[in-house]
C-alpha cells in the first residue's frame, strides 16, 4: 500500500489547509545546486538522460524546501527527440531542432520511442524508491499543441506564428502530427505512471495563442484522447491539465478534456478560479515575477491565493516555471506564509 500522499488526496477533491506546494520549474537554474550539477552533465539533454544525474536534480528542491511534489526533470521536448527529431538546448538560445515539414510528418517513426526514453522511466523508478513517501511524484508530459510549436518553429518564438500557419496551410499533415504525438505522450504517461509516477501533468503551455475553433481541435480533442486513454489503463491516476494563457477557455476545460485537475496561470482572475474550484481541484496561481521582487509583493501576492482558494481543493503553485534571478530567500519566505497558513 502507498503512503498517504497528500497533493495526491487534494487532486481527486479534499480540502486541506493549509494547502501542500510544489513549484514549477522547482529544479533549475535559480539553486546552485542544480547549476553545478548542470556544469558536470555537460549538455542539458545529457542532464535529461542519465538517470543518476536527473534523480540527483530532481531531488535538490525537496532536499532544499521540502515541498509536497517532485516533478520528473526532464523536459518536453524528448518525446519529439524520441521519435526521431535532432533536438539541442544552447545557452541564451533555448531549444533549437530542425523544422518539421508535411514529408517529415509522414517519416515519424515511434518504433523505438520507448527504447529511447528508457532512462527517464529509469529516473522515475529510482525517484519512486528515493522519494519520501509522503512525497507525491509527478510524471508530465507537452500537450501535443505545445509540442507540435516547437517541431513546426524549431525554436521558440513570441506568438507561434509559424505552427499556427501550418495548421492553416497543411491541416491534413498538421492533424497526423497531433494524432502521433497524442498517441505517443498517453503511452509516455502510462509508462511513467508504471515506473512509479503518482500523479502525471500535461504542459500546454501555447493554449493561449488560439482561437475558438483551433483551441478546440488543437488543445481540447487531442488532450482529451490522452486522458481517455491514461485513464483505460490507470483510472484512478489524478491527471493535471495546465492550458496556460486559456483564459476564456478555462471554464470549459476540465469538463472537455476529463482532466482531473486544473493548472491556473496567473492571469486567471481569483473570483474565476473559486468557480473552477466548485467543480475540483485547482493548482497555482502565484505570479513568478512576485517571487523575483519578493517583500510585499510577494506577501499581497501569496495571501491573496490563500485567501481566495483555500477553502477548496487546492495545490498552492506558481502560475508558471520559476524563474532564473528567483532570490533563494524569496522561496524560503513564500514557503513559510504558505505553510503558516
Ligand atoms: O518543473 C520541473 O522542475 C521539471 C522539469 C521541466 C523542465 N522543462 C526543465 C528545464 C519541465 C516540466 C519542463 C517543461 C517544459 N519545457 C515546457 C512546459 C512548461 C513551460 O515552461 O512552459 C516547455 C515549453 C519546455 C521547453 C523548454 N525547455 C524551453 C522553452 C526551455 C528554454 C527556456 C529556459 O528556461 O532556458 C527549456 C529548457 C529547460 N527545461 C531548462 C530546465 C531546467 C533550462 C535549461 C538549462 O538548465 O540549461
Amino acid at each position: 500500500m502507498s503512503a498517504k500522499r497528500v497533493v495526491v488526496e487534494v487532486l481527486n477533491g479534499e480540502a486541506v489547509y493549509p494547502p501542500p506546494l510544489w513549484m514549477m520549474r522547482q529544479a533549475g537554474r535559480y539553486l546552485p545546486e542544480y547549476r553545478e550539477t548542470r556544469k558536470n552533465a555537460g549538455s542539458f539533454l545529457d542532464l535529461c538522460y542519465n538517470p543518476d544525474r536527473a534523480v540527483e536534480v530532481t531531488l535538490q528542491p525537496i532536499e532544499r524546501f521540502g515541498f509536497d511534489a517532485s516533478i520528473l526533470f526532464s523536459d518536453i521536448l524528448v518525446v519529439p527527440h524520441a521519435l526521431g527529431r535532432d533536438l539541442r538546448f544552447e545557452e541564451g538560445h533555448g531549444p533549437l531542432l530542425t523544422p518539421i515539414t508535411a514529408a517529415g510528418i509522414a517519416d515519424l517513426n515511434p518504433e523505438t520511442f520507448h527504447v529511447n526514453l528508457a532512462p527517464v522511466y529509469e529516473t522515475v523508478r529510482r525517484l519512486r524508491e528515493k522519494l519520501p513517501s509522503e512525497t507525491t511524484l509527478i510524471g508530465f508530459c507537452g500537450a501535443p499543441w505545445t509540442v507540435a510549436t516547437y517541431m513546426i518553429a524549431g525554436r521558440g518564438t513570441p506568438d507561434q506564428a509559424p505552427a499556427r500557419l501550418f495548421s492553416y496551410r497543411e491541416p491534413e499533415a498538421f492533424s497526423r502530427l497531433l494524432k502521433m504525438l497524442a498517441e505517443q505522450s498517453a503511452a509516455y504517461l502510462i509508462k511513467q505512471i508504471e515506473a512509479g509516477a503518482d500523479v502525471v501533468q500535461i504542459f500546454d503551455s501555447w493554449s493561449g495563442v488560439l482561437d475558438e475553433p483551433s483551441f478546440e481541435a488543437f488543445c481540447v480533442r487531442p488532450v482529451a484522447e490522452i486522458v481517455r486513454q491514461v485513464r483505460l489503463a490507470h483510472p484512478t491516476v489524478p491527471i493535471i491539465g495546465f492550458p496556460k494563457g486559456a483564459g476564456f477557455n478555462y471554464a470549459s476545460y476540465r469538463q472537455k478534456t476529463g482532466v482531473t485537475a486544473l493548472g491556473l496561470d496567473w492571469t486567471v482572475p481569483l473570483s474565476e478560479a473559486r468557480g473552477l474550484q466548485r467543480e475540483g481541484a485547482v493548482q497555482g496561481n502565484l505570479d513568478p515575477l512576485r517571487l523575483v521582487a519578493g517583500g510585499k509583493a510577494l506577501a499581497e501576492g501569496v495571501d491573496g491565493i490563500l485567501k481566495a482558494l483555500g477553502q477548496g481543493p487546492f495545490v498552492f503553485n506558481l502560475g508558471h516555471g520559476i524563474v532564473p534571478e528567483t532570490p533563494i530567500e524569496n522561496v524560503w519566505a513564500m514557503v513559510k506564509q504558505v505553510r503558516n497558513g
